[in-house]
């Protein structure tokens, strides 16, 4: 990366004189009694920047608007400040290389040179021309490919290796950011993806061979690991964070081997450095553990103690190396709850015993970016419910907290303050909801299913839905136009009557109801124009959410997401979408689709709370939608969809755990919908469709159509059928992509269905497109949907001359 350090050089000489100034947020000690550093140190910080700072950099360059240089300048302020704020924390083990302009796997494939060949690098330091390309893809190059982080929702970009891939090492990143906080007079913990991790989480590259053993390359990224070692070493570094998260899944016995040898072999170049070996996001199973602690040349082991607490009973029963580090990762890196200080404590102290004082480092339980930011300005949340919270610069404070107690110099009147949060949290009636408590364990024992089997259900369906074969519908969203947006804000604002703002919306649902008639669409839809985010707009409306104003969490690259906070039970005042869906019904004589998003998807798109199981608050957020469900029904409403598109995506790191899950979460689907009449049809839409692994709890959410995206693969899909799975409820397996502005033609589309025809039987099959369409322009949605409509009615005719 090119680097340029002025501004910080500049810091340099201000910073010391400003510290003496400057209070800490929590305690009103001035900083200069905290410069003796505690045990304390923390895994990684959120790059975007308290207003995301860095996002609006980034596009602004990318967009052409702004120069490399101004981009450097912000990356760099905002690494600068970060530090700053840990350094005056009294955080002693500051981590420096997680900043990333990307995403930090991206940066350990810059470092080691694995660039693939149609970028066309040709060696020296990599700049931002290949390293953006490798990330975004250019009008020439596709990007490389881009997967979920383990189970957050963020997303690296995946390294793509050949056998013989040449590395070499040509970022200097590392190097280049420790000696940029050096100069700042912070001297920090260099933080490097572990090789083992790196090549574990690559993938072959194209055309290669797919049997080929990723791990076989472990002997070729070495050599460069070493340079890096050593010009780390060379500019002062005295401790090196490798983060090998990797070690937290199911690993056999010949990968907990690469361990060995790799750590093994860096041994030599070891010398005179400390060394941390970062695990986070489960435990460590028994193997993994024994295998990590065993090895020599290794000073310190961090741990996630707050989702692995099994690894907290394996270090106090199997023991832990004398003389080694213990990073204890007692501050949940993941949610945005204030810590318990004095359970942390606690937890602490039982540590100190096994380990040995001085031994014990108090560490968050993995980086920081999978929180929000900083909570100092979030001036619209409640303050009783704010005081329950710690976003990231709050958690480094309750770090140093607990080290700061760990050495026996507790600050009492931050503790208290705490435990009297932790003590409103516990009795606020704002979080308890008798009601809804004594409704979810009423759910215990039974399994709600809906009395007729599906078969039954879908012949009283069509007896009053009366629909042609290969029924045509969209899966809910129509185009979200400039106008649209305007007219929500407007409204929020209160720039516009509940009168206009109802007016304006009616209008549109009308304009989407007559279209889909033109279109001759079988099922209608009313298009979302009300709807923000199929999160928040359920959200907003329920009791037990609250929302922040700069809560943002990175999601890829420059993107982030805002999850609402589910801090109490949640129950549902009074109907969400009754109002509008009969409004739509009441402009047509087709049926029309109620739009509901399923709980699963609610709770896995909001930070939940750490006080109840998470299918405790499912199963809340599932009676919430059943009382919905109903209410729509009641209204006259035949055709309820309820979106589950996370299912898939909140299934648990390790096998051992999955069972449960989804058990928990397919029946919280179906608590939503098992009251209803057989005549009214409840589909679902997933938004993926590998699902092999999970089919038969698809099929055991019992919905009597699925609708699934489909976009870019009909044969992995249609593989689980034609592999003798019993499927008898409708699907729709999306015909057309809708992610891509190309229009399909009507032989296209009735090809994919042909496709499909030779799978699946036509009287269970659907015709729609593989996702919303709020994204996309009505110049794209008329004729793709107009092809759509007509490649289903091309094939009813084949299907009936074929009688
Ligand atoms: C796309 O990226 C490649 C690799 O960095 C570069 O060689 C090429 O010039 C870029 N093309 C365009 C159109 O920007
Ligand atoms: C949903 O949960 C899973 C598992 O915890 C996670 O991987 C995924 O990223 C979550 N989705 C969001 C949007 O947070
Ligand atoms: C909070 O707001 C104040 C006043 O606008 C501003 O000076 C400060 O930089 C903000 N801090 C963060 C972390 O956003």
């Amino acid at each position: 990366m090119p680097q340029n350090s002025s501004f910080c050089v500049l810091r340099t000489f201000l910073w010391p004189l400003s510290s003496l100034l400057v209070f800490s947020s929590y305690s009103s000690r001035p900083l200069l009694l905290h410069r003796r550093k505690m045990a304390s140190h923390v895994v990684g910080y959120p790059r975007m920047g308290p207003k995301r700072e860095l996002k609006f950099a980034l596009e602004s360059f990318w967009d052409g608007k702004s120069s490399a240089a101004d981009l450097q300048k912000v990356s760099q302020d905002l690494r600068c400040s970060i530090w700053k704020q840990m350094s005056d924390a009294g955080v002693k083990y500051i981590p420096s290389n997680t900043f990333s302009y990307y995403d930090q796997v991206l940066d350990a494939t810059a470092m080691l040179g694995a660039v693939p060949q149609r970028y066309g690098w040709s060696g020296g330091e990599i700049g931002f021309d290949t390293y953006f390309s490798m990330a975004r893809g250019n009008a020439s190059v596709p990007a490389m490919e881009m997967t979920k982080w383990f189970d957050t929702n963020y997303h690296y970009i995946v390294p793509e290796l050949a056998p013989d891939t040449k590395f070499t090492y040509a970022s200097h990143k590392a190097v280049s950011e420790y000696k940029e906080a050096k100069a700042l007079g912070i001297d920090t913990v260099p933080v490097l993806i572990g090789p083992v991790t790196y090549l574990l989480l690559s993938k072959p590259a194209k055309g290669v061979e797919k049997a080929f053993p990723l791990l076989s390359l472990l002997g070729n990224v070495l050599p460069v690991y070493k340079e890096v070692i050593a010009e780390l070493k060379a500019a002062g570094a005295s401790w090196v964070q490798f983060d090998e998260p990797t070690l937290v899944m199911d690993l056999d016995a010949h990968q907990l081997e690469a361990f060995t040898k790799a750590y093994s072999e860096l041994e030599s170049s070891f010398s005179g450095l400390n060394v941390l070996i970062e695990t986070y996001f489960a435990d460590v199973p028994s193997e993994a553990y024994k295998t990590i602690t065993s090895l020599n040349g290794i000073s310190g082991f961090g741990f996630d103690l707050v989702r692995g607490t099994k690894t907290l009973d394996l270090i106090k029963s199997s023991g832990f190396p004398i003389g080694k580090y213990l990073f204890a990762g007692v501050v949940d890196g993941r949610n945005i709850w204030a810590n318990d200080l004095a359970a942390s404590l606690n937890t602490l102290n039982d540590l100190e015993a096994v380990v040995g004082k001085d031994k014990l480092v108090v560490s968050t339980s993995c980086s920081l970016m999978h929180t929000a930011v900083d909570l100092v300005n979030e001036t619209k949340l409640d303050a009783e419910i704010k005081s329950w919270l710690a976003f990231a610069a709050q958690k480094v404070v309750e770090v140093n907290a607990l080290a700061k107690a760990l050495a026996g110099h507790k600050d009492e009147a931050f503790f208290s303050a705490n435990a009297a949060a932790q003590a409103s949290r516990k009795s606020s009636p704002r979080v308890t909801n008798q009601e809804v408590q004594k409704a979810a364990a009423a759910l215990k024992g039974s399994d709600h299913r809906r009395a007729t089997d599906v078969s039954a259900r879908l012949d009283a369906q069509q007896k009053k839905l009366n629909l042609p074969i290969l029924p045509t519908t969209t899966i809910g969203s129509f185009p979200q136009t400039m106008d649209l947006r305007r007219v929500r804000r407007e409204y929020k604002a209160n720039k516009i009557s509940e009168e206009e703002y109802v007016n304006a919306i009616k209008e549109e649902i009308n304009k989407v109801v007559k279209l889909q008639e033109e279109l001759d669409i079988d099922v209608l839809v009313h298009g979302e124009p009300e709807r923000n985010d199929m999160v928040e707009y359920f959200g907003e409306q329920l009791s037990g959410f609250a929302f922040t104003v700069n809560g943002w969490v990175q999601s890829y690259g420059s993107r982030c997401v805002k999850p609402p906070i589910i801090y109490g039970d949640v129950s549902r005042p009074r109907p969400m979408t009754v109002f509008w869906s009969s409004m739509a019904q009441s402009m047509t004589s087709h049926p029309m689709k109620g739009m509901l998003t399923g709980p699963v998807t609610i709770l896995n798109w909001s930070f939940v709370r750490n006080d109840q199981p998470r299918f405790e608050t499912c199963y809340q957020i599932a009676l919430a939608i059943k009382k919905e469900v109903e209410d729509l029904e009641a209204a006259g409403i035949q055709v309820i969809q309820i979106d589950e598109a996370a299912l898939r995506e909140g299934l648990p790191l390790r096998k051992s755990e999955q069972a449960f899950y989804l058990d928990w979460a397919v029946h919280s689907f179906r608590i939503t919908n098992c009251g209803v009449k057989d005549t009214t049809q409840i589909h679902t839409h997933m938004c993926y469709s590998n699902f092999n692994d999970i089919i038969h709890s698809i099929i055991d959410m019992d919905a009597d159509v699925i609708t699934i995206e489909n976009s870019r693969s009909d044969e992995k899909l249609l593989s689980v059928f034609r592999e003798g799975v019993k499927y008898g409820a409708g699907i729709g397996p999306g015909v057309y992509d809708i992610h891509s502005p190309r229009i399909p033609s009507t032989e296209e589309i009735a090809d994919r269905i042909n496709k499909m025809l030779a799978v699946l039987e036509s009287k269970i099959l659907w015709v729609n497109p593989d996702c919303g369409l709020k994204t996309r322009k009505y110049t794209e949605v008329k004729p793709a949907l107009t092809n759509m409509v007509s490649a289903a009615k091309l094939l009813r005719e084949q299907l009936a001359s074929a009688k």
